[in-house]
């Protein structure tokens, strides 16, 4: 007879607590991070100029050869720190899937949102990061050109949402974890967090149009 050792739960202590810290304040990072990048890679829209001056100054400085591998790393870290809880085998994924459809509570489908987003994150990320990283400098031609060569106008189009999905539950996430927001608040602080991904999701369309129409 098969035992389910999936409802077996471990007793946290004070490690997992530091730990639970340590993944929060990673992802906290990697959040403003990516609203920064947002924002930087779409001053393509003021201009190529625009978007060449900035990104010179990031490598004339280091910021990006340095910044850009501790990025990486800690994308890496919020990975292994958060694959503690994640459901891997398909025994854990079946129970997780019949509990959530028990509960019918919003916050346990996003949790679930959240793991699925990771995994594509996880390899799309990895693939764009080495991609960027090991072809500077970055210019707007030569990110027009890549987009406009068809593939990577294809793997914007999966990672952009994967990734504002997963910052924008992720921020709602940590403000109700860690208390920043109060149960009352929550239902308001959602449909704030659900506007920030959709206009966020609608700055990384434009950009890419932008790429699109690039002369390069
Ligand atoms: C390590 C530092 C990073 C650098 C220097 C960087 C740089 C860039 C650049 C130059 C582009 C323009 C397109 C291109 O040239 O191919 C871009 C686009 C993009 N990046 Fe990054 N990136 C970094 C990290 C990340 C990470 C960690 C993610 C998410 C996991 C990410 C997600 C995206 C997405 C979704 C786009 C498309 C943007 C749009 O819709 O306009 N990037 N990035």
């Amino acid at each position: 007879m098969a035992i389910d050792t999936t409802i077996y739960i471990q007793t946290p202590d004070r490690t997992s607590a530091y730990l639970d810290w340590l993944q929060m304040l990673t992802g906290a990072n990697l959040v403003l991070f990516m609203w920064s990048h947002m924002v930087l890679v779409a001053s393509v829209n003021l201009g190529a100029g625009a978007m060449n001056t900035l990104a010179r100054f990031f490598e004339d400085t280091y910021m990006a050869q340095v910044g850009g591998p501790i990025i990486g790393a800690t994308f890496l870290l919020h990975f292994l720190l958060a694959a503690r809880k994640v459901p891997f085998r398909v025994e854990q994924q079946s129970t997780i899937w019949k509990h959530s459809k028990m509960l019918h509570h919003t916050d346990t489908w996003l949790w679930l949102i959240q793991v699925f987003t990771a995994m594509i994150i996880l390899i799309m990320g990895s693939i764009h990061m080495w991609t960027i990283l090991t072809d500077l400098p970055i210019t707007a031609t030569k990110s027009a050109a890549r987009i406009q060569g068809g593939f990577w106008l294809v793997f914007y189009l999966i990672l952009l949402p994967m990734v504002e999905l997963h910052v924008g539950i992720g921020f709602y996430r940590i403000a109700v974890k860690w208390g920043f927001i109060r149960r009352k608040e929550r239902k308001g602080f959602k449909k704030f967090e659900n506007l920030l991904t959709a206009i966020f999701i609608l700055i990384g369309l434009i950009t890419i149009v932008r790429f699109m129409t690039l002369p390069v």
